[in-house]
């Protein structure tokens, strides 16, 4: 079964106090995502390989590791947009590989309407990114289409998880990893995580 990795850190909880608060503006809102997003990439990245470079410093010859996968990082269209940036900020040499998924508002299904991944080279390592994982289904179809594609090591990395949708996930991709910021209590009738946030992507997008 994968692991399911959940922040562990007092400033975690405050940037999810403000997400959480319907009052939060969309310019702060983003801002906070950003925040959990530096956390979250910090500890989804920590068991990428390294190899040693050759460095000049002002006083010798000296190495330091350095990444040797290719990464790639799939926001899920739109609400994983909101994640790129703490990815791109860390790892700014990774490719920017967007999906695009929206759920039917009846079925909860997840509908494809965007993928080309075909087109690109493959990477070495995906870091398929969401703020919410509610029943799973746009994270499982979407990793469906990464090893569809060819990719060997993937990750999931989320804000906010439902119980429903961490357990459909790890049962569809028992070999990809989940992080996020919180696990929260369960699903409302219509597939909204409860706490929650509210709909991620109108929070992101001011819609
Ligand atoms: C939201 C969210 C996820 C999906 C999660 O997207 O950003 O992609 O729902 O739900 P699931 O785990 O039940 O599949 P939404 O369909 O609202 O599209 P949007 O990002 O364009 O707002
Ligand atoms: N998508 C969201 O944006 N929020 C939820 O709670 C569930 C799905």
């Amino acid at each position: 079964m994968s692991k399911l990795f959940v922040l562990d850190h007092p400033l975690a909880g405050n940037f999810l106090a403000t997400l959480r608060d319907k009052a939060t503006d969309p310019h702060v809102f983003r801002q906070q995502v950003k925040h959990l997003g530096h956390m979250l990439v910090i500890e989804a990245s920590k068991d990428l390989e390294v190899e040693a470079k050759a460095i000049q410093t002002p006083m010798c010859e000296t190495s330091e590791d350095v990444i040797a996968e290719s990464v790639g990082i799939v926001p899920i269209l739109r609400a994983g947009l909101g994640l790129v940036d703490p990815f791109l900020d860390l790892m700014p040499d990774s490719k920017v590989l967007c999906l695009g998924m929206y759920r039917n508002e009846e079925t909860h299904q997840p509908v494809t309407y965007y993928n080309k991944l075909s087109e690109y080279d493959l990477v070495d390592v995906a870091y398929v990114i969401d703020p919410m994982l509610a029943t799973g289904g746009s994270a499982i179809i979407t990793v469906d289409a990464l090893k569809k594609w060819g990719v060997k090591k993937i990750k999931f990395v989320g804000l906010i998880g439902a119980p429903e949708g961490v357990k459909a996930f790890q049962e569809a991709h028992p070999d990809v990893d989940v992080h996020l910021a919180a696990q929260d209590d369960h699903l409302n009738d219509d597939a909204y995580i409860i706490p929650g946030l509210g709909d991620a992507g109108d929070r992101i997008f001011n819609t």
